[in-house]
């Protein structure tokens, strides 16, 4: 259990709390059921709060859990400053945020300004009130084209799959991004920036220490006729003149969010998901004048190779730099196939990859799945990243060294881009957000009373909170060790490469001493003396095995 003086040790009071956090990310439909509905909900967040203490993590990012109908996985947001019923109430929320304050752990939320849910009042009102409304001024409505209006106004797809535009039933078209549920919101309307600053102070009054900014690269638009066709927006530049993506005037929004982030003491945080095209371009979201930080995720779609996780990590931290902001690492969240499993099959399977204009999935077939290589794979990175300078981000489930679930047949599946065929391999993104087993034995492994909403395969017993709990060789020990002693270690935020004589080994050491090594190899690699100075992870006979991350320290570190 977790007392004060953990607790106290844990916490950096600073304002520069977030620059090596390691931050948990909770997707709260799937993580725990307290009244037994089948899905997850704040009042199962508060039964595990002595999980997370004791997992050891600074922060947990909530992903949505407002009002919404699920359209895509509460991406589809009906009302951002309330909880979802079927979740709890704003009372279960401040006692979460408490029960979390209370530990040491500090609580990120998910705001999604993109776009609202088609059941948001404002989109409800601009139903109704027609065409050249002042309702419809928040969303962005145009007429189709072709004889009678009834083609849409552009041939853009949606990252979902299937038209970017939605015709309603007096004639117009309005845009979506993402699901036909999600309309994309006109940012050039001065209600709709009023109304996120308020959010933004609902969220930061209530004690929330910081946001994580849903596709924040993509809320300014210039839709000015006439409109390029698909295949011409393909081939525009993505440097700050593109008319959906990364447009610079994004900032003006983001530099008035940053006073009221920094009218509060602390200043509140924020981390940008903003998939843009170049390090220089990432690095205006994660200014100290803007959000702060921006998500990091070259390592979603690098394979477990070290010249790969050599040149992003350099990469990241030239780049980290250049903004003053501090890095931030990623191998699993809610959007993508879980690094485990990545990491057991041959390269880019479970991946999406771009060909031309078109994604597919590489790599060999689903059942070339070698479960016991990707949990040692998945271990040596996460080793290696927990030892990096800069915040991690954890996906819940990877402590556990969850595999993706692969067995949720189509009547099952919830994911929009399942059955749009967009963005995303052909499965969709299910896989990785199946309700976490909490005991081996019991209904839906202890996740809920009564079932779960996406269903759970009998493998998840070996993978039960309660199993690898009381099992030191478990993926869940690993991570509690990693995460103790990574507060015993921190340091300054840099590192130097230390030259190991192989390609396929990576060595760094951090200002106070501390080292990672790294074997992307088959072949063991011998530590020589410091195999006596391992704090952490593997060692055969002196020698660091294949596939595998030490962590060497002087004693007087880990005291
Ligand atoms: C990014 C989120 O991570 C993803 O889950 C969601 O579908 C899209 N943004 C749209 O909100
Ligand atoms: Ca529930």
């Amino acid at each position: 259990m977790t007392d004060a003086s953990t607790a106290e040790a844990r916490t950096d009071d600073t304002a520069a709390w977030w620059r090596q956090a390691a931050v948990y990310q909770i997707y709260p439909r799937s993580f725990a059921d307290a009244n037994g509905d089948g899905i997850g909900d704040i009042p199962g967040i508060l039964s595990r709060v002595d999980y997370l203490a004791d997992l050891g993590i600074d922060a947990v990012w909530l992903s949505p859990f407002y009002p919404s109908a699920l359209a895509d996985g509460g991406y589809d947001v009906d009302d951002y400053r309330d909880v979802d019923p079927r979740l709890g109430t704003l009372a279960d929320f401040d006692e979460l945020v408490a029960a979390l304050h209370a530990r040491g752990i500090r609580v990120i939320v998910d705001i999604v300004p993109n776009h609202t849910s088609n059941r948001h009042a404002w989109f409800q009102e601009a139903l109704a009130a027609g065409r050249g409304s002042a309702a419809r001024e928040r969303y962005i409505f145009r007429e189709g084209t072709g004889e009678n209006g009834e083609l849409p106004p552009t041939d853009w797809v949606s990252v979902f799959g299937g038209s970017a535009w939605q015709r309603v039933d007096d004639g117009q078209w309005y845009f979506h991004h993402f699901a036909v549920e999600q309309p994309d919101l006109n940012w050039d309307n001065p209600e709709v920036r009023e109304d996120f600053l308020k959010t933004l102070r609902f969220w930061s009054d209530r004690g929330v220490d910081g946001f994580r900014i849903d596709v924040a690269h993509m809320l300014t638009k210039d839709l000015t006729e006439p409109l390029p066709s698909r295949a011409e927006l393909e081939l525009l530049p993505q440097d700050g003149t593109h008319p959906l993506i990364d447009r610079d005037e994004v900032h003006e929004i983001y530099a008035e969010w940053r006073k009221v982030f920094n009218s509060y003491d602390p200043p509140r945080t924020a981390v940008a998901e903003a998939w843009v095209s170049t390090p220089e371009r990432r690095a205006r979201y994660a200014s100290a004048e803007g959000l702060g930080q921006a998500f990091n995720f070259d390592l979603l779609v690098a394979d477990f190779d070290a010249e790969q996780f050599r040149s992003i990590i350099a990469d990241n931290l030239a780049q980290a730099t250049l903004s003053g902001s501090s890095t931030t690492w990623v191998l699993s969240n809610h959007d993508v196939t879980r690094h485990a499993t990545r990491y057991g099959l041959p390269p880019l399977n479970g991946r999406p990859v771009k060909q031309g204009t078109e994604w597919v999935k590489a790599g060999g077939p689903a059942d070339q799945l070698d479960r016991e290589r990707g949990r040692r794979r998945a271990h040596a990175a996460t080793l290696l990243l927990l030892g990096l300078p800069g915040s991690t981000y954890l996906y819940q489930g990877e402590e556990l060294g969850l595999h993706e679930v692969a067995e949720i047949s189509p009547e099952q599946r919830q994911d929009p881009a399942f059955f749009r065929g967009g963005e995303f391999d052909g499965l969709g993104r299910d896989g990785c957000r199946v309700p976490l087993p909490w005991t081996a034995e019991g209904s839906s492994f202890g996740f809920g009373a009564d079932g779960a909403h996406l269903p759970q395969p009998s493998w998840f017993a070996e993978y039960a909170v309660d199993v690898e709990a009381a099992d030191p060789s478990s993926t869940l020990s690993l991570y509690r060790e990693a995460l103790r002693l990574r507060h015993r270690l921190q340091t300054a935020e840099s590192l130097e490469w230390v030259e190991t004589g192989r390609v396929d080994v990576l060595r760094f050491a951090r200002p106070n001493g501390w080292q990672v090594v790294t074997n992307f190899g088959a072949e063991p690699f011998d530590l020589g003396a410091d195999a006596d100075a391992v704090v952490l992870g593997p060692v055969d006979g002196g020698a660091l095995p294949g596939e595998s991350t030490v962590w060497i320290a002087p004693q007087e570190l880990i005291g």
